[in-house]
């Protein structure tokens, strides 16, 4: 089944938040189409394809043991891995590693940050029309799955178009048009008038992107797909602030949110599972109260009391706290726990891998940390 991307409402790929769970949250209250967060070529690369028969998943494993990229067969068929390149054998590697396990291959030509920017990639690619043309006809030449890409828009509406029409023309089946310029921030306003008039240069389906702070209920999707003109909405924040803001109903609150990804959780485990019997006790540790307005950002903690496992998930959902902002991103409380890490709440604080842990203490039991590994570890 090949992914279409019209009358679509899509998960925007976001780092460190577009995780399986995330993902399969975004599904389950209606996205049609969920995009991974941004992984670097290089780091996909040095992982080895693992089936997790444990999880039911697939897991792109470093060989210290970390999960680099994780899916399963629910998102199969809906599901688009991103990735960040500047070189197109490297790339076709990438789709390569990946394409029977995705149902989409993107490439970030957004990303304003430093790190992503000084290796040719992401918002660096949009001065550089010949590497994207090579990048995306070595795709969509080279691999079964459809082929998209992400940009920002250009200093003008013609240079926007003129970038737009050169992607189309490598034969990618979708473009995504963040309507901010490399410059601006995601507080900034979005430039809808820059994608409307991209959507009606170009043939192929244009998403459109950077509306999040517009949308409020899931009628605010279709009223921005028509006003932008384009075939579909793709949101980043507005569903990590809720991702329930893509259920037709309604959003629900946050702790049906938070429900909702326990039992999504615990009936992965206890079906694939030997172990399920043991994972009998589900506790929300710690809870900080989301999606309410002007709180800091925030966590939620799993944890399986009965073997100490758990695992964590942070939806940064402070709107200021944005993926763009610098300082922000510096003290943002974002932090993966290594396979059987576990969490407690009391002093005294310890920083994690050079981040905040805002307050949390992270001790490994070496059992647990043995028997997690073991199993291709549990953090997600
Ligand atoms: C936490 C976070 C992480 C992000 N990571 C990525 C990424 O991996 N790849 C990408 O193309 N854009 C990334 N972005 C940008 C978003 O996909 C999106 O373009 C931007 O937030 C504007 O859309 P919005 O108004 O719906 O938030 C990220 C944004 C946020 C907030």
């Amino acid at each position: 089944m090949s992914l279409c991307y019209k009358g679509k409402a899509i998960l925007a790929p976001m780092v460190r938040v577009g995780t399986l769970p995330m993902r399969l949250l975004a599904l389950k209250y209606g996205a049609d189409i969920v995009y991974a967060e941004e992984i670097i070529d290089f780091k996909i690369l040095k992982t080895t394809r693992i089936e997790n028969k444990l999880l039911g998943t697939v897991d792109f494993v470093l060989t210290d043991g970390t999960v680099v990229f994780r899916t399963c067969d629910v998102e199969k068929q809906r599901v688009v891995f991103q990735m960040g390149t500047a070189d197109s054998e490297r790339a076709l590697k990438v789709a390569k590693l990946l394409e029977n396990d995705v149902a989409g291959i993107d490439v970030n030509m957004g990303c304003p940050k430093d790190y992503s920017c000084k290796g040719g990639m992401g918002a660096a690619l949009l001065t550089q029309p010949d590497t994207v043309r090579k990048i995306l006809t070595t795709l969509v030449q080279g691999v079964s799955k459809p082929v998209t890409c992400k940009i920002r828009i250009l200093p003008t509406v013609e240079e926007t178009i003129a970038f737009a029409k050169m992607v189309e023309e490598t034969g990618i089946v979708a473009l995504a048009v963040h309507g901010r310029e490399k410059h601006e921030r995601s507080r900034d306003p979005v430039h809808i008038n820059v994608i409307r008039e991209v959507a009606k240069a170009v043939s192929i389906p244009v998403i459109a992107n950077g509306v999040s702070l517009m949308i409020n209920t899931y009628k605010d999707i279709e009223k921005y797909r028509q006003e932008t003109g384009c075939s579909s909405v793709m949101l980043a924040r507005a569903a990590q602030w809720n991702p329930s803001i893509f259920r037709k109903e309604g959003r629900l609150s946050a702790s049906e949110v938070i429900t909702e990804y326990i039992k999504l959780n615990e009936k992965r485990k206890r079906k694939r599972s030997n172990l399920s019997s043991e994972i009998t006790e589900m506790k929300v540790k710690y809870l900080r109260k989301l999606y309410t307005g002007g709180v800091t950002p925030k966590g939620i903690l799993l944890e399986w009391s009965s073997r100490r496992r758990c695992c964590i998930q942070c939806f940064n959902s402070n709107s200021s706290n944005s993926y763009n902002d610098e300082d922000n991103r510096k003290n943002s409380n974002f932090f993966m726990l290594s396979p059987g890490e576990t969490v407690s709440n009391s002093p005294p604080m310890k920083p994690l891998k050079g981040k905040k842990t805002d307050g949390l203490k992270v001790l490994l039991s070496s059992e647990t940390r043995n028997i997690l590994q073991r199993s291709g570890g549990w953090i997600l």
